[in-house]
């Protein structure tokens, strides 16, 4: 793509105001492991609250209701909660969601190398960017870290499509050169000069910031993995995303293609991509002392439990990974995922970790999914929580859906007891409305 995409007029333009009344759930620290309460410290409940958007952000939070001159839209008797981060995601992946039979490394073979590879074409990557982020918004998530493809007109395709939506999107170019189909390799040269390109045009423009995509270990020269390490370096605010310990027979090819490292984590390590703006998904394999460089380097872990039931590669260990002080944040991991739904991966979660013999509060799921991802991504002054300031993103949801979830709901004696269950029982069929930056984008 040439130059700018000129800005698009898919979204209205914002209402300078608009009051939203619901029951407002959000956190203001990370609430823990302890037993939930309904007082837990960090949890903040409002019920039958308004809240106040100002040119697109949070302008105030209030019980009373507005003067006569605030538009309004009534959501009493809903949840609304800050819009969901899914921190590892594929766009070009909706299509291979639910393919049968294998496990990681057959699976990206058989079914997503070949699909990936439709990306080359810059119609395929602009219509599959506007499907994926119009099927996240539809699952009330209204940011995202996200794998495009090797193609730079997939990088343009999202970043336009999400400049067109207002949504805070992180993404980059895979950079994959080596173990992969000749439609989906680039060269150390080619890597450099569309990365360079992609981060001129795109970071810091509006909401958007550019990931550095190192696909994973396999699929990288170390070469091209030193490359990623310095232009992370040479790009302060741009991030570093990829996928790690995440399957056995994975685990074992990373030993045989990097002899000299400790740990798969070693790998990324040793060219400095293990750090505060790291996001790194799976580390469902890791050992006490990868946990021990990850808290140490403040790098976050994205979990993805769906993903990692569904292509058989293992139980994260979610509570070790905190006390090891490693942030821990959730992606849904489409298409080894099989659900954009933010609720079924932290409900997947919860069976994850009670596999393991621990229970996973909905309070600290919920954080994990708003507040802790934004902070784990230095965001949180803008997403992630109804602090004052932040920008209006949210989503407004039913209690219950069907008779068993209304038959659920009407007995939840205590507020964690409701969501609890609203947290395994709920998915975008919940969903009433998504607003990103006060704007009303998706009805549901
Ligand atoms: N490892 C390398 N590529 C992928 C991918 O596309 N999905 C998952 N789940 N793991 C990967
Ligand atoms: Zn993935």
């Amino acid at each position: 793509m040439a130059g700018r995409p000129a800005p698009s007029l898919a979204a209205p333009p914002a209402a300078s105001r608009l009051a939203l009344r619901a029951d407002l759930l959000d956190f203001t620290s990370d609430p823990g492991w302890d037993p939930p309460t309904d007082d837990t410290p960090g949890l903040r409940w409002r019920p039958d609250h308004w809240l106040l958007i100002e040119d697109g952000r949070i302008a105030g939070v209030q019980a009373a209701p507005p003067g006569a001159d605030w538009p309004r839209e009534d959501h009493r008797g809903h949840l609304l909660l800050p819009g969901f981060i899914d921190t590892h995601v594929h766009m070009p992946q909706m299509e291979v969601v639910a393919s049968y039979g294998t496990e990681l490394l057959h699976w990206l073979e058989t079914y997503t190398f070949p699909a990936e590879q439709r990306y080359a074409d810059p119609a395929v990557s602009a219509a599959g960017a506007a499907r994926f982020l119009d099927a996240l918004l539809a699952h009330g998530t209204t940011s995202a870290v996200v794998f495009p493809t090797v193609h730079k007109t997939s990088v343009d395709a999202l970043f336009a499509a999400a400049e067109a939506r207002h949504m805070r999107l992180l993404t980059g170019k895979c950079l994959m050169d080596r173990n992969a189909p000749p439609g989906l390799t680039d060269t150390l040269a080619s890597a450099e000069r569309d990365t360079l390109d992609l981060i001129a045009r795109w970071h810091g423009r509006g909401r958007l910031a550019y990931a550095h995509t190192v696909r994973f270990a396999p699929t990288s020269s170390d070469a091209q993995l030193a490359l990623a390490g310095r232009l992370l370096e040479a790009h302060p605010g741009t991030y570093l995303q990829t996928h790690v310990a995440e399957n056995r027979d994975e685990l074992q090819w990373v030993a045989e293609l990097f002899p000299q490292s400790r740990s798969y984590l070693d790998v990324y390590a040793a060219h400095g991509l293990v750090g505060p703006r790291s996001v790194l998904a799976h580390g469902v394999w890791f050992d006490d002392e990868d946990r021990a460089l990850l808290g140490a380097s403040r790098a976050q872990v994205s979990h993805c439990p769906c993903s990692n039931l569904f292509l058989g590669s293992g139980l994260a260990h979610w509570r070790a990974l905190d006390d090891a002080g490693c942030a821990v944040s959730l992606g849904t991991d489409v298409g080894g995922g099989t659900s954009l739904s933010m609720q079924r991966t932290m409900a997947d979660a919860y069976k994850v970790q009670a596999l393991q013999g621990v229970r996973l509060p909905a309070w600290k799921a919920l954080h994990a999914a708003t507040r802790g991802a934004a902070e784990a991504l230095g965001l949180a002054h803008e997403i992630g929580s109804f602090d004052v300031g932040c920008t209006a993103d949210c989503a407004a949801w039913h209690y219950a859906v069907g008779p068993m979830a209304q038959a659920r709901d009407a007995v939840a004696s205590s507020l964690h007891e409701r969501l609890f269950a609203w947290m395994n029982l709920a998915d975008e069929r919940n969903l009433v409305a998504t607003y990103v930056a006060g704007r009303h984008c998706h009805v549901g």
